[in-house]
């Protein structure tokens, strides 16, 4: 069931909901997510159910903005350094999750079982309106992963997660969201800022805001928490993604010719099929516009029956980062 999240009822409705344990589906501005009250671990169970997802594999904790999310924060983190501080000024609300050593006894289930928290305070206003809605309902952070089944495509409109669940579930809609892929998470937990999962706020501004150099995963030699954001085959939608430059698109689209059949092509370049059965779009000329239309693209082409993805691959810039990653695993699947 889809409700309008601009309603007071619908708001009330959800959180209602989740104040007795239910799963509630809602928008962020990066992707909807799957909540549920993070610090009931039933609850929270039942994403992982829902999901299909590894009950070891850690959900992000959305809180809202204010004297409340200050609150969530020291409910459910221990203090924070002061460099994820800084970040929590320069990118809260918005699409930043920290990852942050956990307040013992609280939101273990979310936690997937590890002593570190992922924590964001999302900018969507119908998931604010939800959050504070929630505090007030008692519910002090919701644990929330993308809401798709595991490994598939992140949902970025609210017929997309109707899509993926059963009719019973309850969808808040927002809109299409805003920034279109998952949030930058920062792993603030190791005394030093590190990026699990790159996102639409980038290395330089991260590093501007925190002023500390900001590591690579593989930089440490700590084992990685547990993260299917950060697995290597994700995000794949059922055609097979393969990421090309755009001679390559051109030379096996002349070679095909007319006989081209059940393939969609995702470019910056222009680029000409003699097959009027080939899919051909055009892929914005910057990052932020992309990550936007990503998922819903992909989606999108899935919809339309086609075996093969031909993705231009995107610039080597910093502000491709994202947008890189995720075509990366696409294609990994
Ligand atoms: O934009 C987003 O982050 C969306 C919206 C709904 O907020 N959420 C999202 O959640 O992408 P999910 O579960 O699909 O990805 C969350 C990722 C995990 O896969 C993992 O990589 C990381 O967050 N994560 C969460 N808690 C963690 C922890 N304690 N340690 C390390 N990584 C963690
Ligand atoms: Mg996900």
């Amino acid at each position: 069931m889809i409700l309008d999240g601009h309603s007071r009822e619908a708001i009330e409705e959800a959180a209602t909901r989740l104040r007795a344990g239910q799963l509630v589906a809602f928008p962020t501005e990066t992707v909807y997510g799957l909540g549920a009250d993070a610090a009931n671990d039933d609850a929270v169970a039942g994403i992982f159910a829902a999901k299909g997802r590894p009950a070891d594999h850690p959900l992000i904790v959305h809180v809202c903005a204010g004297t409340k999310g200050d609150e969530a924060l020291s409910r459910f983190a221990l203090p924070l350094p002061e460099f994820a501080m800084k970040l929590v000024h320069a990118f809260w609300p918005g699409p930043l999750t920290l990852i942050a050593p956990r307040q013992p006894g609280v939101a273990s289930a979310a936690a997937g079982g590890q002593d570190t928290i992922g924590l964001r305070c999302p900018s969507h206003p119908v998931a604010q309106a939800l959050l504070t809605a929630c505090a007030e309902h008692g519910v002090a952070g919701l644990a929330g992963p993308s809401a798709n089944r595991f490994g598939r495509v992140s949902p970025t409109t609210a017929q997309h997660v109707q899509g993926e669940f059963d009719d019973a579930l309850l969808i808040i809609d927002g809109g299409a969201c805003e920034v279109g892929i998952e949030s930058t998470i920062v792993d603030c937990s190791r005394g030093v800022p590190v990026l699990l999962r790159p996102g639409v706020i980038t290395r330089a501004q991260i590093e501007a805001a925190c002023g500390e150099k900001l590591r690579d995963r593989h930089d440490l030699s700590a084992p990685d928490p547990r993260a299917s954001g950060t697995l290597e085959a994700h995000y794949a939608p059922s055609a097979k993604v393969r990421l090309m430059d755009a001679k390559a698109i051109r030379t096996a689209l002349e070679l095909l010719g007319a006989d081209a059949a059940h393939i969609a092509v995702w470019s910056r370049t222009e680029l000409k099929s003699r097959s009027s059965k080939v899919l051909l779009r055009r892929m914005p000329d910057d990052a932020a516009a992309t990550a936007q239309l990503l998922f819903a693209t992909l989606r999108d082409f899935d919809a339309q029956g086609v075996k093969l993805i031909w993705v231009e691959t995107p610039p080597d810039d910093h502000d491709w980062e994202g947008v890189r990653d995720r075509l990366q695993r696409a294609a990994a699947s």
